[in-house]
């Protein structure tokens, strides 16, 4: 794949869910065994990822920590014979080539200026970018960016937005694609409406966490007043790019890649108990055990 590398923002407060983040990031609350930017890494690497950019901020360098070797930890594992962590705590990212960077959004101005805060780095190359409170399909078993960097290529487009069809009535909570024409597995877009309100969305397609762009994104992020919130807004953005004439194109998400956000409460919730009831080793028990709870009398 010529793209190799992918920006992670994970700056953000995650006011949304506190107290769970008062000290720790949310991209680092656990789904299931592992935490949630962990499946992230998972996912950008199968798709020809190598380097790693973290957009992170105060608060944020247990991901560091986690990503890095534990030598300690290591060599208490391998004397006390338990090689089966082992496996879960070394990455094989060295072997793989795969580095990671991390540079500091150092006010909070919103995930527009954290992608901004990349370009002294990324410079003249195209870049993914993945939310790091995202996950894409169950245990992150999405190849959504390898695809979307090959029609990034085959169109020369200078971005592509990958797109999760969502019901009618929650459009009011995403950016939504407005595509030219009708909008196919892979389609152009026209527009991304923010937040639409229902019976306006163009479409029932939102934003889902995964981008391509080419490096003219920098200099519309750059030219990019404040928006909602005064944080500069990554759709803002892309708005721009493509009301100046610049290709974009949207890939919708299979329906066996659903995107797990867990920026709130409801949707955290939901991501775990998904992932613990798929999970291989304790999952079928989990769910005899949530059956048994749901079966019971409702106490009052
Ligand atoms: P959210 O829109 O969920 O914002 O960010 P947030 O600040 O993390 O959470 P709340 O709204 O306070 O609960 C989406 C992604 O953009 C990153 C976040 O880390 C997350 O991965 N982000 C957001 C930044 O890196 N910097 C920002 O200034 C804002």
């Amino acid at each position: 794949m010529s793209i190799d590398l992918a920006i992670i923002p994970v700056a953000g407060l995650g006011t949304r869910l506190l107290p769970a983040t008062k000290s720790q990031p949310k991209e680092m609350l656990p789904v299931g065994r592992k935490p949630v930017v962990q499946y992230v890494v998972e996912e950008l690497t199968k798709s020809g990822i190598r380097r790693l950019l973290f957009i992170t901020s105060r608060g944020k360098t247990s991901i560091e920590y986690h990503f890095d070797s534990d030598n300690e930890l290591v060599s208490y594992l391998r004397q006390t014979g338990r090689e089966e962590q082992l496996r879960d705590v070394v990455f094989s990212h060295a072997e793989q080539g795969v580095e990671f960077f991390y540079t500091r959004q150092r006010e909070q101005r919103g995930l527009g200026h954290a992608v901004l805060c990349a370009r002294p780095l990324v410079g003249d190359e195209p870049c993914v970018v993945a939310l790091g409170d995202s996950i894409i399909g169950i245990h992150a078993q999405s190849n959504i960016v390898a695809r979307m960097v090959e029609e990034f290529e085959r169109t020369g487009a200078d971005l592509v937005v990958a797109f999760e069809e969502v019901p009618a009535k929650d459009v009011v909570h995403y950016g939504i694609a407005e595509p030219k024409g009708s909008a196919g597995r892979v389609f152009e877009l026209a527009d991304v409406v923010e937040k639409p309100a229902v019976g306006e969305a163009p479409s029932n397609l939102a934003v889902a966490a995964r981008y391509v762009f080419s490096p003219a994104i920098f200099p519309a992020l750059a030219e990019t007043p404040p928006g909602k919130g005064n944080e500069i807004q990554l759709t803002d953005a892309i708005r721009r790019l493509l009301r100046q004439g610049h290709k974009g194109i949207g890939i919708r998400l299979e329906a066996s890649e659903r995107r797990f956000d867990v920026g709130n409460f409801a949707t955290y919730f939901r991501t775990f108990i998904e992932f613990a009831l798929a999970d291989e080793e304790l999952g079928s028990e989990l769910r005899e055990f949530v059956a048994g709870l749901l079966a019971e009398e409702p106490r009052g």
